[in-house]
């Protein structure tokens, strides 16, 4: 099979195709094509959903024809065109989903709206070197971005169960917003974590949000306020460095203990890391600490693929597609798509495709 799917949920405008021989031979990127448009939010510390609006607008046709000149094909070539449908931000969704479903509309092709987190969780198999997903069947996905904090027992047949989400704020917000307070800038995480090299991770203690509870639920909300504290109430500037080092080395525990927690209860050996926080070094060594620990193996998404794109749209959408999920033509965005309607399989609308 070979999709090409365009992903639109917040500030990039992404269009990758890719492919798979079969159930079990894994996915291949033939295609993948991200417009970021950072530097115009940049300005303002955060996006503006109606700059965001206009950029899709601008940049949906090139990103869509630079990803099918891309992977060296063209609309009858393909055997099903996919768009994010949520969650995200209702006007930027809707420019690529609308886009999509009109492009597989005039093509003869059928459309399949793809839940964003979804993406994400099947990001980690994009690595050439992964394993197909079925050879695994069963295993903990760790899903860090910037709006979402999951832990996961994910199933090759798409019969997901959330273990944990967050109860306030994600991982990514944590470092966006504790940037923010240290006057780093936008996107906080990548600043953050350049400030935090050579800083002492123990010099500050702050706090692991529900660390004793037993529960698979994240908070991250005590931290920026410990952070604030910690600015207020030093004397002197406290070093740069080590409270960068410090805050990092908080999210990395909570990510590190959660997982490990969901690891031990449910007795599974592969976990998955992906989302635009497994870009963190630290993240990434935390998660190889505790996989070593409970003798699982580790796959992390390709950089490329940690923040969003569209391959892992594509990749998501192929593995509903086999399912013969289609939407119907009549699909809307659902800015508020939460991930138990991935569980439950709501991609799967009435309707056929022509
Ligand atoms: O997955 P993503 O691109 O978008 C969402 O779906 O939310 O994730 C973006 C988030 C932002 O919060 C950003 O600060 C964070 O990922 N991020 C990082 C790093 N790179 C991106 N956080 C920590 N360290 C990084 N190197
Ligand atoms: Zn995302």
């Amino acid at each position: 099979m070979r999709v090409l799917a365009v992903e639109t949920s917040c500030d990039e405008t992404a269009a990758a195709v890719v492919l798979a021989a079969a159930p079990g031979a894994g996915f291949r990127v033939a295609s993948s094509v991200v417009a970021s448009q950072a530097a115009s939010h940049a300005k303002f510390g955060g996006v503006v959903p109606e700059l965001a609006t206009r950029e899709h607008l601008r940049a949906v046709e090139p990103v869509v024809r630079a990803a099918l000149d891309g992977a060296g094909c063209r609309w009858p070539d393909l055997d099903a065109v996919c768009a994010t449908r949520g969650p995200g931000l209702a006007s930027s969704l809707l420019v690529g989903h609308t886009f999509a479903k009109a492009a597989a509309l005039a093509a003869g092709r059928p459309f399949l709206g793809v839940n964003h987190l979804e993406g994400h969780l099947w990001s980690p198999f994009l690595d050439p070197a992964a394993p197909a997903p079925e050879t695994l069947g069963e295993w903990i996905s760790l899903v860090a971005s910037g709006g979402h904090t999951l832990l996961l027992r994910t199933r090759a047949d798409l019969r997901h169960e959330l273990l944990g989400g967050t109860r306030d704020d994600a991982a990514g917000e944590a470092f966006d917003k504790g940037a923010k307070l240290l006057g780093l800038g936008y996107p906080g995480g990548p600043a953050l974590e350049r400030a935090a090299e050579g800083g002492n991770p123990a010099a500050f203690a702050f706090p692991i949000g529900l660390a004793r509870t037993g529960s698979l639920e994240f908070s991250f909300s005590g931290l920026k306020t410990a952070l604030r504290v910690l600015l207020e109430r030093h004397g002197p500037p406290p070093p740069l460095a080590d409270v960068c080092a410090s805050y990092q080395a908080a999210i990395v525990r909570a990510l590190a203990v959660k997982t490990a927690a969901a690891l031990e209860q449910t007795g599974l050996r592969a976990v998955t890391l992906s989302g635009g926080v497994a870009c963190n070094r630290a993240v990434r060594a935390g998660l190889a600490s505790v996989a070593d620990a409970a003798g699982a193996r580790l796959l992390v998404a390709p950089a490329a693929y940690c923040t969003d794109n569209a391959a892992m749209i594509a990749a998501a959408g192929l593995a509903r597609a086999r399912t013969g999920a289609v939407s119907g033509w009549a699909e809307d965005i659902d800015p508020n798509l939460r991930f138990m309607d991935v569980a439950r399989g709501s991609n799967t609308l009435s309707g056929t495709a022509p």
